[in-house]
């Protein structure tokens, strides 16, 4: 496995790889790193599908709101080196802040529209970080495919619709939620919870798993009757603090009116959580496409 910790050492490792391996196909999983299951499932389907595969861990700044968690965001790279060789990553990117803003940077990508509601409304400028360090970061893998996962489910749709806008010649592959096996979504934020939040956290896949049967069961239930059993449920719990609690189309974003009957909708439908348990701010969703 190379490891490359500049832009020359990663164009290089790239172009040295494609060179040995004609015609193959370069999968890159972007990551923030301190790795778990839901990355490795990423890297295991990049490694699947393609004949080089390159993983980059970089904890952004810019993502990071000024009373966010950047400073005590959880780093284990030795950890993650070893997951990588594991799941058969050719390549690592380990760039330093200074490596990828080597001076003031004054550009930045905004999509509109899409980043406006959930995680864009709590995290103002969170979207435009994610944007800006995906595409630079696109710029010096050249991936062909980059594989997302639905955890989250914004920052997917928000990519896809800047590969889109900007004609970026790369597959986005959207890669299903991995779960703890009593259905807490694997996070890396997950290690801040104490045995009491971590016990109540539960509340995030037990309401969407909730909400799903009741979409499923009952002809008639509207967006606003399945957002209030979503709320109540949640604030059974009395650590945890809603952040939000959405339902939207999918990939648009689009809040649905209250009165609509969810099950008739001839669209996808997102039921998108966020809640705060002390200071750790947990997501989770239901992504229910139409069939
Ligand atoms: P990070 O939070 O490290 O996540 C990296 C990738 O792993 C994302 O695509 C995320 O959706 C996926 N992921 C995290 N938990 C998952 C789970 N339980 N199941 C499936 N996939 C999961 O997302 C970022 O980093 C950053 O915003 C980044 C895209 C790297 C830009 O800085």
């Amino acid at each position: 496995m190379i490891v490359a910790r500049t832009v020359e050492e990663i164009r290089a490792a790239v172009q040295q790889l494609r060179g040995n391996r004609p015609n193959s196909t370069v999968g890159f999983v972007p990551t923030m790193g301190y790795l778990h299951e839901g990355h490795a499932s990423l890297m295991r389907k990049s490694v699947e599908k393609n004949e080089i595969s390159v993983l980059s861990i970089f904890v952004n700044p810019i993502q990071f709101g000024p009373n966010e968690d950047l400073d005590r965001y959880p780093r284990n790279e030795s950890g993650d080196l070893q997951l990588a060789g594991q799941c058969g990553i050719d390549i690592v990117f380990l760039p330093s802040v200074d490596v990828m803003y080597p001076q003031a940077t004054k550009t930045k990508i905004r999509v509109a529209e899409v980043t406006e509601g959930l995680c864009g409304a709590s995290r103002p400028g969170h979207f435009d970080g994610v944007t800006t360090v995906v595409a630079k970061l696109f710029n010096m893998v050249k991936p062909d495919r980059a594989y997302f996962g639905l955890k989250d489910a914004q920052q997917v749709a928000v990519i896809q619709q800047m590969v889109n806008d900007l004609n970026i010649d790369v597959e986005v592959v959207p890669c299903q939620i991995v779960r703890e096996t009593d259905g807490l979504a694997l996070s890396s934020r997950n290690v801040y919870l104490s045995d009491e939040e971590r016990r109540q956290a539960l509340v995030l896949s037990e309401s969407l798993q909730m909400a799903h049967s009741l979409i499923r069961e009952q002809a008639a239930i509207t967006a606003g009757e399945l957002m209030d059993i979503i709320i109540k449920n949640i604030q059974a719990m009395p650590l945890a603090n809603i952040d939000y609690v959405e339902i939207v189309q999918y990939p648009s974003m689009e809040r649905f009116a209250a009165s609509v009957q969810l099950p008739e909708q001839k669209s996808d439908i997102l039921i998108a959580l966020a809640v705060r348990f002390g200071n750790t701010r947990l997501i989770d969703n239901l992504y229910l496409p139409y069939q």
